[in-house]
């Protein structure tokens, strides 16, 4: 039998502690080897737990000999060192999304993996992994609903994460969406328009009108990230014979105290479970061979450019375009 898959994650909040259990428990051949958090305590609670090294810092970690593959879980703007270094080292990496905090970031993650001349960053775009997102795919790329004109989406968290701010609704949160987008129907978003209701405090919730193939589809956005209520994910796909949706999660239907209805999820870890487990399966499996699987860095930068231009569409209150941009040799 040939040894696990070492595996360093860094960052153990919410999706690292959730990354840890998945590995641990339902990736076969993988152990997690090394950990870091910068709050020292959770990164000691986790090593002793795990019997991992706990390493000093991100970067001790990836150069650790007993790290084969590295998945990024710490905040958004400690993303691209972490993801460069593990380029350098020719080890594979899975970075939550988004690949940094800007397209001037991604842009440095995609230059490097095109010197180093190998896939080796997967950005955690893990919607491409859902059996549901998945089925829809399938139904829309058979034409099952025609030409697809419409898109709906509805992303909703209970709670916004403490460093939410009016941006990140659009870079940490709405680029979900502006990832599947692209995935779901072919294409490319060309154009977009994000506004917020007037209110006190942070921007929430914001709606965007994303435009693909200069407006032969338009997509609706909603993410509203204190929505209290759960964590709710929608999306329907409007075309020219008809419409299809993600059906809400869940097999039970409660009928309690006057009202009757399914269950909304907590949050995105119980959501997409099962998107995790296939993303982490599929990354370890590449990971095995030295390479990645997934969304590339480059689907991470198309992203960014496409938060990026919301951002503006944010303060500006315009519709801004999203330029063309040509896809590196090593993403063909
Ligand atoms: N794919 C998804 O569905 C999904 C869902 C949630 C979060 N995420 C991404 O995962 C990342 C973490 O989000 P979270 O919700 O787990 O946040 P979190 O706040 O729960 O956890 C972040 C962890 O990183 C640690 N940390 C802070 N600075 C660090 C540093 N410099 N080096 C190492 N560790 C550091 C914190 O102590 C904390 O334990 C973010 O990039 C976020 O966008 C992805």
């Amino acid at each position: 039998m040939s040894a696990p898959l070492g595996v360093g994650v860094v960052g153990l909040g919410a999706m690292g502690a959730s990354h840890v259990d998945t590995l641990v428990t339902q990736v076969p051949g993988t152990a997690v080897t090394a950990v870091h958090d910068a709050d020292a305590g959770r990164g000691a609670e986790a090593a002793a737990r795990l019997s991992a090294r706990e390493a000093t810092d991100p970067l001790d970690l990836v150069a650790d000999p007993g790290v084969d593959a590295v998945v990024v879980c710490s905040p958004d703007p400690t993303h691209l060192e972490i993801v460069l270094a593990c380029v350098r080292a020719g080890k594979p990496v899975l970075c939550e999304k988004p690949l940094g905090v800007t397209a001037e970031e991604s842009a440095q993650v995609v230059e490097a993996e095109s010197a180093a001349g190998r896939r080796l960053v997967t950005v955690g775009f893990m919607r491409r992994f859902d059996p549901a997102y998945l089925d829809l795919r399938e139904a829309v790329a058979a034409g099952a609903v025609g030409r697809p004109v419409l898109v709906h989406n509805v992303h909703r968290n209970a709670a916004p994460h403490p460093a939410a701010t009016d941006e990140s609704v659009v870079v940490n949160s709405m680029v979900h969406e502006l990832d599947v987008l692209p995935w779901l129907l072919g294409g490319a978003v060309t154009g977009v328009h994000v506004r917020a209701p007037q209110g006190e405090g942070l921007r929430d919730p914001q709606l965007a009108v994303v435009e693909l193939d200069g407006g032969r589809v338009l997509a609706s956005v909603e993410v509203y990230l204190a929505a209290r209520y759960g964590y709710d994910i929608r999306c329907e796909v409007v075309g020219t014979d008809g419409t299809v949706a993600l059906r809400p999660p869940g097999t039970l239907v409660h009928a309690v105290a006057g009202s009757q209805g399914t269950p909304v999820p907590a949050d995105f870890r119980i959501r997409f479970a099962e998107a995790y487990r296939r993303e982490l399966l599929a990354w370890a499996g590449a990971a095995r061979e030295g390479g990645a699987t997934g969304a590339t860095a480059w689907d991470g930068h198309v992203a960014n450019l496409v938060s990026a231009a919301g951002v503006q569409s944010l303060h500006s209150g315009q519709s801004v375009a999203v330029p063309a941009a040509s896809v590196p040799e090593l993403y063909r």
